[in-house]
């Protein structure tokens, strides 16, 4: 077996998570979240989007979640921005570095973002622009990889065109989302076997949600196919506001059990993560969505 040693976890609880909430969430709780996750050692952590509060309301005070955080040395603190309106209130805010997001469905870019992929790319130029002269990294996101809730199946070297034009864009990484998480392990060794002979693999990340209970299979499929960076949701918070029934991303708790568990290194204390996946689960009036939280909490061990 060919794991590698190391794995970066990409914390997006707090930014795919609690878009997806209908139910009004404190400042104060969301920078509680964020400290949480770095207590617990996550290095790098989504922790909210500059997007238009019409579209998705629950983000909209990102600002003072970034003002309120104590940042810890060596963690980066990222924002989705799908403009240069929304880069610069990101870099006023203090990021590390800021994310694009693109489609590999035309009609998923229009319901997401109000423009077609090839807009959306274009938008995205002046964004790289001022990024570079702000001395930030660019991280890119493709949704809907291993299918679209609009147009259903979406060929592997469509997502591959897309990572390829946000790479040669300047995006140091670029995330497959399997947005709606119908994927499977066979079809997520394709794709990034496809999107590989594209870009190096080193620059690609994987972003599963686990609306069909795939996500860890795809990992872990993912995994053998060399790739090393994967983005998680704490409690498996969220869902996408433009995918009608799409759960959250894969629980980070469960991603870590699993990766301790091959003896692979991602430098986050799973009862701290679990902790703090339980706080924001009390915050929200449910269970928390991880399965190993679940397990660990009826244990009576927290
Ligand atoms: P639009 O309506 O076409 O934009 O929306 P516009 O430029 O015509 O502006 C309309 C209004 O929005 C104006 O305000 C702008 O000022 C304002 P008004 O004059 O009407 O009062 N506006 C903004 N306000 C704040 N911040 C901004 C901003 N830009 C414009 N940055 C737009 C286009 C992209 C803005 C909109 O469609 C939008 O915000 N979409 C965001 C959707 C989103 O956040 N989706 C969820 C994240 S993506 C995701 O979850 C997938 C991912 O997890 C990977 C996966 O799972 O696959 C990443
Ligand atoms: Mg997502």
């Amino acid at each position: 077996m060919n794991l590698p040693g190391t794995v970066q976890l990409v914390e997006v609880g707090p930014r795919d998570g609690l878009q997806n909430e209908a139910q009004p969430i404190s400042t104060a709780d969301k920078i509680r979240l964020v400290d949480d996750l770095s207590a617990a050692g996550v290095s790098c952590i989504e922790v909210g989007s500059f997007v238009s509060p019409k579209w998705v309301p629950q983000m909209a005070g990102s600002d003072q979640v970034f003002a309120g955080i104590r940042r810890q040395p060596g963690t980066r603190y990222t924002a989705l921005t799908p403009n240069l309106k929304g880069f610069e209130q990101a870099l006023q805010a203090g990021v590390s570095e800021v994310a694009v997001f693109a489609a590999a469905s035309e009609s998923f870019s229009q319901r997401n973002i109000n423009c077609s992929i090839s807009d959306s790319l274009k938008r995205f130029e002046p964004i790289m622009a001022a990024a570079a002269e702000a001395g930030l990294r660019v991280r890119g996101y493709v949704s809907c990889v291993l299918g679209c809730p609009y147009e259903g199946e979406v060929p592997a070297a469509q997502v591959a065109g897309i990572a390829a034009e946000l790479r040669g864009m300047g995006c140091y990484e670029v995330s497959l989302g399997d947005t709606i998480g119908t994927g499977t392990p066979g079809a997520t060794r394709q794709l990034f076997e496809t999107v590989a002979q594209r870009m190096p693999r080193e620059q690609l990340a994987g972003h599963f949600h686990d609306t069909y209970g795939q996500a860890l299979a795809n990992i872990y499929a993912s995994l053998l196919e060399g790739i090393s960076v994967f983005d998680s949701s704490v409690a498996g918070l969220g869902g996408c506001p433009y995918a009608k029934g799409a759960t959250g991303n894969v629980a980070s708790e469960d991603v870590l059990y699993m990766l301790n568990g091959l003896g692979i290194h991602t430098g986050i204390d799973l009862d701290a993560l679990i902790q703090a996946g339980n706080r924001i689960s009390a915050v929200l009036k449910r269970p928390s969505g991880s399965r190993v939280a679940r397990a660990r909490n009826s244990n009576g061990k927290q």
